[in-house]
């Protein structure tokens, strides 16, 4: 599935940012309520430590999914997110990640496809999610 969606995305020359919003409108808004119905049930995007800290961070929840405890605007969320590295390539971990930190307020450079290959190569065989709060302890 990811194959066959990268080879298009070529074909139609689709540049980065183009590729990250419309990986988003498709894998994250419904949950994170961006998709105007109003249905989601996740914590907000905007701000986020998760999204504007490290990239790391944003990298491994993208790659391995989260769980535990999450306080942000004003609310406790405990539930999880399964991750999506199963299905996404590097290049799309890259273009959605960068995407959602420019447009949820990381003032920093791109993320790369090598480093997802870092971070996706260093914890090769993980199926758990990760737990909220080691996530912050990245530095
Ligand atoms: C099936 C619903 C669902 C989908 C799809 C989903 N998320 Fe989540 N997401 C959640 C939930 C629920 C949490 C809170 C987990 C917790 O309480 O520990 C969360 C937490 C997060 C967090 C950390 C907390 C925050 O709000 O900053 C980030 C960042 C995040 N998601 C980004 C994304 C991105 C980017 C996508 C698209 C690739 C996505 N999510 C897709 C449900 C979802």
């Amino acid at each position: 599935m990811a194959g066959v969606s990268h080879a298009s995305a070529q074909q139609q020359g689709e540049s980065a940012p183009n590729r990250g919003e419309r990986l988003f409108e498709s894998h994250c808004s419904a949950c994170h309520q961006y998709d105007d119905q109003g249905m989601g049930e996740a914590p907000p995007l905007e701000d986020s430590p998760w999204v504007v800290g490290p990239s790391e961070r944003l990298v491994r929840i993208l790659l391995h999914g989260i769980t535990g405890r999450i306080e942000l605007g004003g609310r406790v969320y405990d539930r999880e997110m399964p991750g999506f590295g199963r299905i996404l390539s590097d290049t799309d971990v890259a273009a959605l990640a960068t995407y959602t930190r420019s447009r949820f307020g990381a003032d920093e450079p791109p993320v790369t496809p090598a480093e997802v290959k870092r971070t996706r190569d260093q914890h090769a065989g993980r199926t758990a999610y990760w737990p909220a709060d080691e996530l912050l302890e990245l530095r």
